[in-house]
């Protein structure tokens, strides 16, 4: 009852790759029949065949391809000619659409073979399913998280590493090298604060323990000092001044304090499963970077006086006017971005670079482009903002979240109350504070990309600790469950080669079918979010995939089967919808749990 078999040979058409997406064939196949029956290329009529919309697997529009006549009788012709065969079963008319059904036994053996061949070859070091070639050979920088030292972590920036995170694994698995960029607000006046406070408020104690709330909390206490006394603020600047002028001795508290945070910030983003290639930040573009840039700007006459501050004009894009250098001489947010750019091409030679920052600063990006644009650089057009919404109401019940850290731990304390109500469950977790850190950090991922990044949304802990609805605890259920099978049917296990797996032993079931389709469409779901650099098509797909692996549970039954084959073409199924989800929630920064 092996279930490999010849099928017919298709054509093969440009920007398609049947070895990566099988589900690709199906398409052509299609295509190949309208071409047929109808005056189109094979290309024009692989243009028009889309996904269907209300279940089912691929729906032309017929009044898409502009041919003369009346849309039901070139669908007439369609249908005269069609012929059943291994790839496509069945067409129906629907108004102006064509219904097209694929072969369920054929497709659900391609498919499943292809999972699991592509699955299988991630130890080879060759990518998984879903991913694809497309950027093969080129380099994406993607920019993300960014913190202030010293100044709060805030949901911004926990957005701005979410979604950064996701996009640097989706690059990857496109095939595009990837640099993770983190540029730290590591420099500025506050560090002048920092450095004057530090002196009476500093403790080498405290700094040791957690750099990052300890230097918060100085600055927290001089900037009021600064409130009653003048003089606090013109001592900060003066010590800025000196760091800005290189003066070692200036500098040394500050390296130290940076160091520090960066070994915290790793050791945190570790836990959220995110990882960077490169601390930067606004401290390390050069002082020589920036003059460069400012004397071109003048150069080319891009630049007027305003009260002693050199500003660029840019009224007539709609972009106001743009402060490069201020009346002091030092340097600003805005021309460290332009410097920092110019030396990062320099550097890395990048085809794209991607800036994860939030829509407040939509002004700043779009200016600092703008002017490289004007520069000249070839490279500006290759600069990408992508921007997202507020995130509202995230506050632990000690009050407004400050750092990273406060977040992960009340994600997790949230999470392991809700566990520790179901005690019976509870009792059989293995390791019960670290999963519940992992399901609750899960929550807090998906509640952030389940919609659209423009979207504000409300952060809602009860909502995130939740096991029912399109949560993140639902979803690592769902990979649980599906991983707890096989430790339920060891006998199974391992299975056949998938040559020898009786796949057409599936096609009874509905549900296995539709799992099996759905599973067939995740490559499209991932070159969709390259083009979108949207996340929550992907947490779509992955709870669409949970919600028909749980309708199958009731009639795609393993335990108890006793048809071996059978048994074991249901173990594969479920095996490879695991592989599957897994892959969806990797690319979303998400580590699938085996056991909750
Ligand atoms: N550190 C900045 C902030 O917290 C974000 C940096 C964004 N990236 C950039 N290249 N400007 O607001």
């Amino acid at each position: 009852m092996a279930s490999t078999s010849t099928m017919r040979p298709l054509p093969v058409v440009e920007g398609t790759d049947p070895s990566k997406c099988v589900l690709d064939s199906f398409r052509i196949a299609i295509s190949q029949k309208l071409s047929e029956a109808l005056p189109l290329t094979l290309e024009q009529a692989f243009a028009g065949v889309d996904y269907g919309k209300k279940g089912e697997d691929f729906t032309v529009a017929v009044p898409r391809f502009r041919l003369k006549g009346k849309v039901d009788e070139i669908a007439a012709q369609v249908i005269e000619k069609f012929q059943p065969d291994e790839w496509v079963e069945s067409v129906v008319l629907d108004k102006s659409f064509l219904h097209f059904r694929v072969n369920t036994t054929s497709m659900i053996r391609e498919v499943l073979n292809q999972v699991n061949s592509l699955t299988h070859s991630t130890a080879s070091g060759k990518p998984e399913y879903g991913s694809n070639d497309s950027g093969k050979g080129k380099k994406v920088i993607v920019e993300y998280s960014s913190p202030n030292i010293a100044k709060s972590f805030h949901v911004g920036h926990l957005r701005s590493t979410i979604i950064g995170a996701f996009l640097a694994n989706l690059y990857k698995a496109c095939g595009w090298e990837v640099v993770s960029m983190n540029y730290l607000g590591d420099w500025g006046t506050q560090f002048g604060m920092i450095a004057t406070g530090y002196e009476k408020y500093g403790s080498q104690e405290e700094l040791e323990k957690d750099a990052i709330k300890h230097l918060f909390d100085v600055y927290v206490k001089v900037s009021k000092d600064a409130e009653a006394d003048p003089n606090v603020k013109v001592t900060a600047a003066e010590w800025f001044k000196r760091m800005e002028d290189g003066d070692e001795e200036a500098l040394k508290n500050w390296r130290v304090w940076r160091e520090m945070s960066v070994k915290k910030y790793e050791a945190e983003y570790e836990r959220l499963n995110v990882h960077f290639d490169v601390y930067t930040g606004e401290s390390k573009v050069k002082k020589e970077s920036m003059d460069k840039a400012l004397t071109q700007l003048e150069e080319m006459g891009l630049v007027s006086d305003s009260n002693g501050a050199k500003v660029v004009n840019l009224e007539k894009y709609k972009l106001g006017s743009a402060v490069v250098r201020k009346k002091d001489g030092t340097s600003i947010y805005l021309t460290r971005d332009i410097g920092g750019a110019i030396e990062r091409y320099e550097e890395y030679k990048f085809d794209k670079m991607i800036y994860v920052v939030a829509t407040q600063q939509d002004l700043h990006l779009a200016q600092f482009f703008k002017v490289l644009e004007l520069m000249g650089f070839p490279w500006a057009k290759d600069l990408v903002h992508v921007n997202y919404g507020l995130v509202l109401g995230m506050s632990t019940r000690k009050g407004t979240v400050v750092f990273l850290d406060q977040i992960i731990k009340e994600a997790g304390n949230v999470m392991h109350e809700q566990m520790q109500k179901n005690e019976e469950k509870y009792a059989a977790v293995e390791n019960p504070v670290e999963t519940s850190m992992e399901i609750g950090i899960t929550g807090v991922k998906i509640q952030d990309m389940a919609a659209k990044r423009i979207n504000n949304y409300t952060f809602n802990w009860d909502r995130m600790k939740s096991f029912e609805g399109d949560t993140g605890p639902y979803l690592q259920y769902a990979h649980v469950r599906l991983a707890s099978i096989g430790r339920k049917n060891p006998h199974l296990l391992p299975l056949p080669p998938a040559s020898e797996i009786a796949t057409e032993a599936l096609a009874q079931y509905g549900h296995a079918r539709d799992i099996a389709f759905l599973l067939g469409t995740y490559p499209d779901v991932v070159k969709t979010a390259l083009k979108t650099h949207e996340p929550s098509g992907v947490v779509t797909f992955a709870f669409r995939l949970s919600h028909a692996i749980s309708s199958a549970w009731d009639s795609v039954i393993v335990k108890g089967e006793e048809d071996l084959e059978k048994a074991r073409a249901k173990m594969f199924l479920y095996e490879c919808a695991r592989e599957v989800l897994a892959a969806a929630m990797r690319l979303l920064s998400i580590r699938p749990l085996e056991r909750m």
